[in-house]
């Protein structure tokens, strides 16, 4: 089964609640979940209301990226947060880091998946530049690929075009793609983006998508994703 993450990315919980209810579609081979980032999880009331929800395929989008102690405290500090199945670290922390945060989570919430996360999509290989990087964006993935792999990440975020190496080298790890976009959607800052079709097609094992969904008209973006899926 693949996942559909929606990227519930609002400060307002009535507009999260309205997300769920206009997001609730069957699609055969696809599984909708739930992707809480730091904009919904930093509000007063929003760890409160993730806690209280009764549904499946919960992703709490940390991104955490600190050194190995304070990462893998992080982990100690959401253990009862019992119906969160993902969360993500930053690949860039380290091995070290990597395997405190897997260690904590073996610890603290046997079923929470770590994901690692590799060079967001919204860079490209200009801007990635900016920040002293010297490789592209290819090497660099690949690089953090291997080190995601050896840490023992359940799966990697990485954009859809990098999937078909990373899957060489995660044979069996879940790959979960943002950057994603319909025809015709404005790319807002993602620059490495594709479409679920696309993505899906490369070897994606799930995608997640915010602005393209959440924004205007969710019943008729959703009917939009349907339809490209086809
Ligand atoms: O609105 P859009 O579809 O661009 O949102 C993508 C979502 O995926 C955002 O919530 C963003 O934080 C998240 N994300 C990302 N790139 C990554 C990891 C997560 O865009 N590498």
């Amino acid at each position: 089964m693949k996942n559909i993450f929606i990227a519930c990315d609002t400060n307002n919980i009535q507009k999260i609640k309205k997300i769920i209810r206009q997001t609730q579609f069957r699609l055969k081979e696809y599984r909708i979940g739930y992707k809480f980032g730091l904009e919904f999880f930093y509000t007063r009331n929003g760890r409160k209301f993730i806690e209280g929800l009764k549904i499946n395929n919960l992703w709490l989008d940390l991104k955490t990226f600190d050194i190995p102690n304070t990462s893998a405290a992080s982990i100690k500090s959401i253990r009862d947060l019992k119906n969160i199945s993902y969360v993500t670290v930053h690949v860039s922390g380290g091995l070290q880091m990597l395997k405190a945060v897997k260690k904590a989570a073996k610890k603290y919430n046997k079923k929470l998946k770590i994901l690692g996360v590799t060079v967001l999509t919204s860079f490209s290989n200009s801007s990635i530049k900016e920040i002293g990087y010297t490789k592209s964006i290819k090497d660099l993935v690949k690089k953090q690929a291997l080190l995601a792999k050896k840490a023992n990440m359940n799966g990697i975020v990485c954009s859809a075009h990098e999937i078909k190496f990373i899957k060489k080298i995660c044979k069996k790890m879940e790959i979960i793609t943002p950057g994603i976009r319909l025809k015709g959607d404005k790319l807002n800052d993602q620059k490495r983006v594709m479409s679920p079709r696309e993505a899906f097609d490369n070897g994606a094992t799930s995608i997640v998508m915010g602005r393209s969904l959440i924004e205007g008209n969710i019943k008729n973006n959703i009917q939009k994703l349907i339809e490209s899926l086809k």
